[in-house]
């Protein structure tokens, strides 16, 4: 019996997550670092004052929210979800609430038909239409920026990019991992390349901007580039192309460096983000060889791969 009741709270929990997205979504966190009732908070962000206490309360109960008498205040998890938080993980937690549901609720056309369910509802390739969403655009990368600033924080102690006079981080999004090798190398050159519209937000103090399309063309600019969570969201011909114009722009000798999680290096297991790559992205989470093949395949040599997180690894080529 109890099985079964598990069974049963499991078809549900993911409203708390909702619950707690739509907390984000609403900027209740954010209005809540100071202890409010339900009707100042109600009144302060123009909210049905009955619905919202029905929040709050689900919150509480959550462990999302303190209460002090009527008083709601953000507490030691929540405030990780306020905006102003230096560590704030608010653009994260949204990330996964609406267009990313979407496919997953529609995984089933996936399955059978081997592709995208995004592309399949909204009409247009998940890249296609933030670029088409200035806001959408802007709240996406806002959370790879949340990520990249964890995930990528032990890269100088991985790699020594003093060797390099330049790198480029090809398809960098707003920029976090080249201000991470920047700050350890004040003086190497740094290229952000990526879409027109995404470096359009972007300014960040010594670090070049180049914009356009991995799929036409990767300036001829550093001696070393980096790929990071660029490659698992193409199919294999995709991946490909965008392999081969690094392989151009490189100089002979340049070096190479794919940031990935391999599935056979890691002891988590990927499959369901890998359905979470083929529901919005037709791709899949590859394992290092995948990843190797199709390097080699486009000209380059591998030379060896060293763990950065528990989830990533640094696959290191040259050409
Ligand atoms: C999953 S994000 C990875 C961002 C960052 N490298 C990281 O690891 O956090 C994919 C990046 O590829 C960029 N991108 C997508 N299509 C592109 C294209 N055709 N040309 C250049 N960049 C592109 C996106 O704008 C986004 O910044």
């Amino acid at each position: 019996m109890e099985t079964r009741n598990q069974l049963k709270s499991f078809f549900t929990d993911h409203w708390k997550y909702l619950a707690v997205s739509t907390a984000c979504k609403l900027h209740i966190f954010d209005h809540l670092i100071e202890a409010k009732t339900v009707e100042q908070l109600s009144v302060e962000l123009t909210l049905n004052e009955d619905k919202l206490s029905l929040l709050l309360n689900a919150l509480h109960n959550a462990d999302f929210l303190d209460k002090k008498g009527n008083h709601y205040i953000a507490n030691t998890l929540s405030v990780f979800l306020v905006e102003s938080n230096p560590e704030s993980l608010k653009y994260a937690c949204l990330n996964w609430s609406e267009e990313h549901l979407t496919a997953w609720q529609n995984l089933d056309f996936s399955i059978k038909s081997g592709k995208s369910s995004f592309e399949n509802i909204y009409g247009t390739p998940f890249f296609e239409y933030l670029n088409k969403n200035p806001e959408k655009l802007h709240a996406y990368h806002k959370a790879m920026y949340e990520y990249a600033k964890d995930d990528y924080k032990k890269l100088p102690d991985v790699i020594d990019f003093s060797m390099y006079k330049s790198v480029m981080d090809v398809g960098g999004s707003y920029g976090a991992v080249l201000e991470i090798i920047q700050n350890d190398n004040p003086s190497l050159e740094c290229t952000l390349f990526d879409l027109e519209d995404v470096l359009k937000n972007v300014s960040i103090p010594k670090i070049h901007k180049v914009s356009g399309n991995f799929f036409d063309k990767i300036p001829e600019k550093s001696e070393a580039i980096i790929l990071s969570r660029i490659l698992h969201d193409w199919n294999d011909n995709k991946a490909t192309i965008i392999l081969k114009n690094c392989f151009k722009a490189l100089p002979i000798n340049g070096t190479l460096y794919i940031i990935e999680n391999c599935g056979d290096k890691i002891d988590v297991d990927l499959s369901l983000l890998s359905l979470n790559m083929t529901a919005m992205c037709e791709s899949y989470e590859r394992t290092s060889r995948d990843y190797i093949t199709l390097s080699k395949k486009t000209g380059f040599h591998f030379v060896g791969d060293i763990t950065l997180n528990a989830l990533q690894t640094v696959l290191i080529f040259k050409k």
